[in-house]
């Protein structure tokens, strides 16, 4: 059995101000999203077969691997981020996009800049792009060239791969845009920069929305959200608390081992965000962070019931049992699903997560084989014993 470490938050259920995730206050963001040519709404995939041979009520993936064909959620924060700005700057109130595209001249002068491991630099190139606007993206040290790669492909930036960890490229980003006049666009926050980060965050609520949807408004007792910085687990914990408010589903946060910084955070339990103690060791490139966002942590130190760990082979097995159930999901994908897949088998597991026959269980697969040598890699290898 592998090794998952689980740890609750004891500042559960502290009032939290979710509002600004309201149905309403977040229609204008999918108004944004569903105007793009790219969008579609991702899949939900119910896994009836795992559901009844676990002895659970029900298993739901939304599958965001078939995002905007750039294979990762990211790109619904950037987008919106970058409309924004754009909005700011070229003093526009709601503007549609055909206003915006009108502003040709001013858009060509606009560079949008951030740190990233991967996905969300490749949103932000996407839109960019989409815009006509320049960009810049820098990648801590150990990024695969082929993320790099496909960064640039997806839209305009230009990549660098530094020799720095993540959170000091966050740091070093932000001075950069800051001396050159770059918007910076970074999906956590930095130095108390916290607008922007936000804007990203409210953008992912659109698949939350989705999801929701194809559930038909039925609620799920229990989500289980990968996190690096928290962005994405904060946005998505949010909307099912607003929409679900009299009895809002159980969220635990699933991270790597190795950088789990709200694992930390609710061990420590002084309410405060702490940073992840482990080497940093991980396939999971996106969750490989090791500071909460301070927005996502407003959230979710009220919105999660618990924090779990797990190791690279656990989130390897839920890669293979996802494929086998026709979801292609990578490292970081896979991580929710990940922990689901492990607990369901441990009576241990399961009593800790309050998993009976009655769970109705809700995971977003978050990317698809963004690095897809590992990608073939981790399909082939042996079953760990
Ligand atoms: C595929 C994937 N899943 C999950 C995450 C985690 O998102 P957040 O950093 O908002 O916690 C990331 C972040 O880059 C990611 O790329």
């Amino acid at each position: 059995m592998p090794e998952i470490f689980i740890r609750r938050n004891i500042n559960r259920g502290e009032v939290v101000d979710t509002s600004a995730y309201s149905f309403a206050n977040t229609e204008q963001i999918r108004r944004l999203h569903k105007s793009l040519n790219a969008y579609n709404v991702t899949p939900l995939v119910e896994l009836k077969n795992f559901a009844h041979e676990k002895n659970v009520a029900a298993v739901f993936v939304k599958d965001e691997s078939k995002r905007f064909g750039l294979k990762a959620f990211k790109a619904l924060g950037s987008i919106w981020a970058i409309y924004k700005v754009i909005s700011r700057e070229l003093k526009l109130d709601n503007p549609t996009l055909d206003e915006i595209f009108q502003r040709r001249d001013e858009l060509t002068e606009m560079t949008f800049a951030t740190t990233t491991d991967g996905n969300h630099g490749k949103g932000v190139s996407w839109a960019a792009g989409l815009f006509g606007c320049k960009s810049r993206v820098f990648m801590p040290k150990g990024t695969v060239e082929v993320r790099a790669q496909a960064i640039r492909d997806a839209g305009t930036a230009e990549v660098e791969i530094t020799d720095m960890t993540y959170d000091d490229c966050v740091k070093f980003t932000a001075r950069l845009a800051e001396k050159n006049r770059w918007q910076l666009i970074q999906d956590t926050s930095c130095d108390g920069d916290e607008e922007i980060p936000a804007q990203i965050m409210l953008g992912y609520s659109t698949l939350a929305y989705e999801a929701i949807e194809q559930m038909n408004h039925v609620r799920p007792t229990h989500i289980f959200l990968q996190a690096g910085v928290g962005s994405m687990a904060a946005a998505v914990a949010a909307v099912f608390a607003e929409v679900f408010k009299d009895n809002p589903p159980r969220v635990t946060i699933v991270e790597p081992t190795q950088v789990a910084c709200f694992y930390e955070s609710f061990k420590v339990g002084d309410g405060l965000a702490h940073s992840a103690t482990g080497n940093g060791q991980t396939m999971m490139a996106g969750l490989n962070c090791a500071t909460p966002c301070s927005v996502a942590w407003k959230i979710l130190r009220r919105l999660a019931t618990d924090a779990a760990t797990i190791d690279d082979d656990v989130a390897a097995e839920a890669m293979r049992a996802l494929s086998a159930q026709g979801i292609i999901s990578g490292e970081s994908g896979s991580a929710g699903f990940a922990l689901v897949n492990a607990a369901v088998n441990s009576p241990e597991l399961r009593r800790a997560l309050d998993i009976d026959e009655r769970s109705r269980i809700f995971v977003v697969n978050t990317e698809g084989d963004t690095d897809p040598v590992n990608y073939v890699k981790v399909l082939h290898e042996d079953k760990p014993t």
